[in-house]
């Protein structure tokens, strides 16, 4: 069965970027000028999946809204004839189909998850994080569902960090598998998971990054998923009762190995890198914007005259 669904969990606390998200969800943060969150439907839609739903909670109200009409704005620009600001107004909508559920507590990625069960039915679905951003020119999703059609089951995307990060991260053990000609990404397959190891029992340096392709038994499965790290119903734990499935079961676990730009914008640093990179490569703000970035580096940075 073909992966049409998309589902984002956009729940969690984001206290990694408070104060900021005391009162802005940390996906509504804009990159450039467009919420984090818009980049993360629109790579779903670009790969075919035009029915997303948002796991948004009670203090995430500004997602649901951003993807919902705004009359009153819509008919001022309207009225001005401003055709460019209201194509941009409208992008976010023509995206996808957008649905949304609420999270009662944020119990975890693995309880968010679940919440998306009656939407989704009894078929695959993506599952891509809120708050991860891959870059548009790099083909992961699509790489991913070429993968979950070679061999069904589940797909997970990995990437290499290095040894003193894998505390951060789920982490898988992997076994390799061949390559095809038209594999941008190695792909390997995932025997075991372990979420945030400390480094000397981490399995590998193959972390878990945000982006997943799941079978429909992850529901099940996710619902005997016990509270794990952090008191929270972890995905990776449940992910890992999929791979330790005997052979017959026919659901194996595959990963992507992901050489290409991602920004987890929940991350301070990492979610600076996504703006300065994203607007220095834009075509309007681009030229302007990397003219001075240039100039203030090279004139010391924070030693900068204050004239630059
Ligand atoms: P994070 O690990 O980034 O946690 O969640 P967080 O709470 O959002 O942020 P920090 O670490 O406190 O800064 C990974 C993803 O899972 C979602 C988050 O929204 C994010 O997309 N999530 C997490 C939920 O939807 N619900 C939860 O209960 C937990």
């Amino acid at each position: 069965m073909p992966v049409t669904k998309a589902v984002i969990p956009a729940a969690g606390l984001g206290t990694r970027f408070l104060p900021a998200t005391k009162s802005i969800p940390k996906e509504m943060l804009p990159v450039v000028d467009r919420p984090a969150i818009e980049y993360v439907v629109e790579e779903a839609s670009r790969a075919g999946l035009r029915d997303v739903l948002l796991i948004t909670s009670r203090s995430k109200k500004a997602i649901e809204d951003h993807f919902d009409r705004e009359p009153e704005v819509e008919a001022t620009l309207e009225a001005k004839g401003d055709q460019v600001r209201l194509a941009r107004i409208r992008s976010a909508m023509s995206l996808a189909e957008v649905h949304s559920v609420r999270q009662g507590r944020p119990a975890g990625l693995g309880h968010a998850v679940l919440c998306a069960a009656s939407h989704v039915g009894h078929e695959p679905f993506a599952v891509l994080l809120g708050d991860d951003l891959i870059d548009e020119r790099d083909p992961l999703l699509e790489q991913m569902l070429a993968v979950q059609e070679r061999f069904g089951g589940s797909v997970m995307a990995l990437m290499e960090v290095p040894e003193e990060q894998v505390s951060l991260y789920g982490v898988a053990t992997v076994e390799a598998v061949a390559a095809t000609p038209s594999d941008r990404y190695g792909v390997v397959r995932i025997r075991d998971l372990v979420e945030k190891p400390a480094i000397e029992d981490a399995p590998s340096n193959y972390a878990v990054i945000g982006r997943y392709l799941l079978s429909p038994t992850i529901f099940e499965v996710l619902r005997d998923t016990p509270p794990g790290r952090g008191n929270e119903i972890q995905l990776t734990d449940a992910i890992r009762t999929l791979a330790l499935l005997p052979a017959s079961a026919d659901e194996p676990v595959h990963g992507v190995v992901f050489t290409g730009r991602r920004y987890d914008t929940g991350d301070r640093v990492d979610y600076l890198k996504a703006v300065v990179r994203l607007a220095s490569e834009r075509g309007d703000v681009g030229p302007e914007f990397y003219a001075w970035l240039e100039e203030y580096v090279s004139a010391g940075g924070p030693k900068a005259d204050p004239t630059t």
